[in-house]
């Protein structure tokens, strides 16, 4: 007879917490969000913590290397979509570590003869005033001067003159050598009143561009999430048919982390795959998942998983419980996980980070993830919104929203991720193409995500997310009581329901 569970499973809109004590030392200020990215052992730190509890999704409308800098910069880490060839992932994966914070390689340069009219079109079309002028045009040509808004003059001129005889050419120019650091860069900026400065190697070909706001916005930063080099951590998909390939590029574009990206994880091809890892780049941390029970959890620990992804059927795009009606509620999932884990470091000594993947509507959802026992949380709807996502912003009827695709849609065709051995491609879809409202910049929203975990975690006077999962009171609530939650029995003025999202 097939096993039956005792309960319905349930998902994290189910569930409230209920306030403890707030001292005088429960103000948001004081509430760390650090949280381990890794397996570690008792007594012993993990080698990976986040700075914030989130990571984003393996998915090509969401983690793309511009949204692995942005976040990554806030604290929380990226994980590189793998439904790419190797070339591009690994590609993307480099960018992000050789992103020098405040160092922009120059996206708009011109040679010496180019007419002033093409150099105005440029401008028009990415919206930057500084141009660098080299001597072949490329961002890494040799330097022969800049262009800014101050060296010409739209109205007396025709437009065909050349950029050479406009330009603060080479040698009036103060530049940064080849060792220059953010913090000597800083220097030149401010002891000669520079709005940037270039920067170029021994052979005064340009590197870098440094800007005076971009050192600004760099302080603006106190969280950011960085390797001994001080360069930015990222992470990548993988799956478990071309990882003997894929691996070896990425860590060789310098990936901190991989995760085998699949809808299913309790499987022989898991274990295979982090077997594989551990053999050849033992260095390399590996995450598995998902799996939504305490036997798949343990399945994966014991296979050497760094750490465990939770979610089947939960996430905004996904119609996997539609299609092959499997899955489990969220909220469920991770109780259930998070027990295992806990029973897992009780008998080895071995604590595995738990991560919740999918399903996450309100920032609230977060806070009770991380409240049920998740270590941090993988979202993807919630990022696909954000400036910095690779998805097209676009108006549709009215209304400026972003793209965001599943992986298991027609779209992404990411069969690896799939595939159960039919044969590279993908046989049925599981997820859908959709449009999200569009949300603005990652900074903005994390922050504001950011704020208000740290608010709920004083209300249950939690200073650290350890504090909150051995301290958090949860509750079920009754359908008639989330009704209750949201406004009720009043006109609400605007009814665009952002104002708890
Ligand atoms: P969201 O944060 O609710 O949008 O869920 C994102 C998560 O959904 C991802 O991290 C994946 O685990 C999962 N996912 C991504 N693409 C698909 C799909 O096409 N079908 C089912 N699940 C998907």
């Amino acid at each position: 007879m097939a096993f039956y569970y005792n309960e319905p499973s349930h998902t994290f809109s189910e569930y409230l917490l209920v306030p403890g004590y707030t001292g005088p030392d429960n103000i948001p200020a004081n509430v760390s969000l650090k949280t381990p990215l890794v397996r570690y052992k008792k007594g012993e730190k993990p080698a990976i913590s986040l700075n914030i509890p989130m990571v984003s999704a393996v998915m090509q409308s969401v983690s793309g290397d511009r949204l692995g800098i942005a976040l990554a910069k806030e604290g929380g880490m990226a994980f590189i979509f793998g439904s790419q060839s190797i070339e591009s992932q690994a590609a993307m994966v480099a960018k992000v570590k050789n992103h020098k914070a405040g160092f922009v390689v120059s996206d708009s340069n011109v040679t010496p003869d180019t007419k002033l009219h093409d150099v105005i079109a440029l401008i028009e079309r990415t919206g930057h005033s500084t141009i660098a002028v080299t001597d072949d045009g490329t961002p890494n040509g040799e330097l022969m001067g800049i262009l800014t808004s101050r060296d010409y003059r739209v109205s007396r001129m025709t437009g065909d003159e050349i950029v050479g005889d406009y330009m603060t050419p080479r040698e009036k120019l103060i530049v940064g050598g080849p060792n220059t650091t953010l913090s000597s860069a800083n220097d030149l900026i401010w002891e000669n009143k520079l709005n940037t400065l270039p920067v170029v190697d021994e052979k005064n070909h340009l590197q870098y561009l440094v800007f005076r706001k971009d050192y600004d916005s760099h302080k603006e930063h106190p969280n950011e999430l960085l390797d001994e080099e001080k360069r930015l951590l990222v992470g990548a998909g993988i799956n478990s048919r071309d990882y003997a390939e894929r691996v070896p590029a990425l860590v060789k574009a310098g990936v901190d982390c991989v995760v085998i990206d699949s809808s299913e994880g309790y499987s022989v091809w898991q274990a295979e795959t982090i077997k594989w890892i551990h053999e050849n780049y033992a260095d390399l941390k590996v995450g598995a998942g998902n799996i939504v029970d305490a036997e798949g959890f343990r399945f994966l620990a014991d296979a050497g998983a760094d750490f465990i992804k939770i979610g089947i059927g939960g996430g905004s795009i996904c119609i996997t419980r539609e299609t092959k009606g499997i899955g489990r509620g969220q909220a469920t999932a991770v109780i259930d996980v998070a027990k295992a884990r806990d029973e897992y470091y009780k008998e080895t000594g071995e604590y595995i980070p738990i991560c919740s993947d999918g399903g996450i509507v309100y920032d609230y959802h977060m806070t009770l993830a991380l409240a049920m026992g998740a270590d941090f949380v993988m979202l993807g709807r919630y990022f696909s919104r954000f400036e910095e996502a690779p998805g097209e912003k676009l108006v549709v009827n009215g209304n400026t929203v972003k793209e965001y695709w599943g992986e298991g849609s027609a779209r992404a065709r990411n069969w690896a991720r799939y595939d159960l051995g039919q044969g590279k491609k993908l046989s049925f879809e599981e997820g859908v193409d959709s449009y999200v409202p569009y949300a603005g910049s990652l900074k903005d929203n994390v922050a504001m995500t950011i704020l208000k975990i740290k608010s709920t975690m004083c209300n249950c006077g939690a200073l650290t997310i350890s504090e909150l999962q051995q301290n958090a009171k949860l509750t079920l609530v009754s359908s008639t009581s989330i009704i209750e939650g949201g406004a009720h029995d009043v006109q609400v003025k605007r009814n665009d329901n952002t104002y708890n999202k």
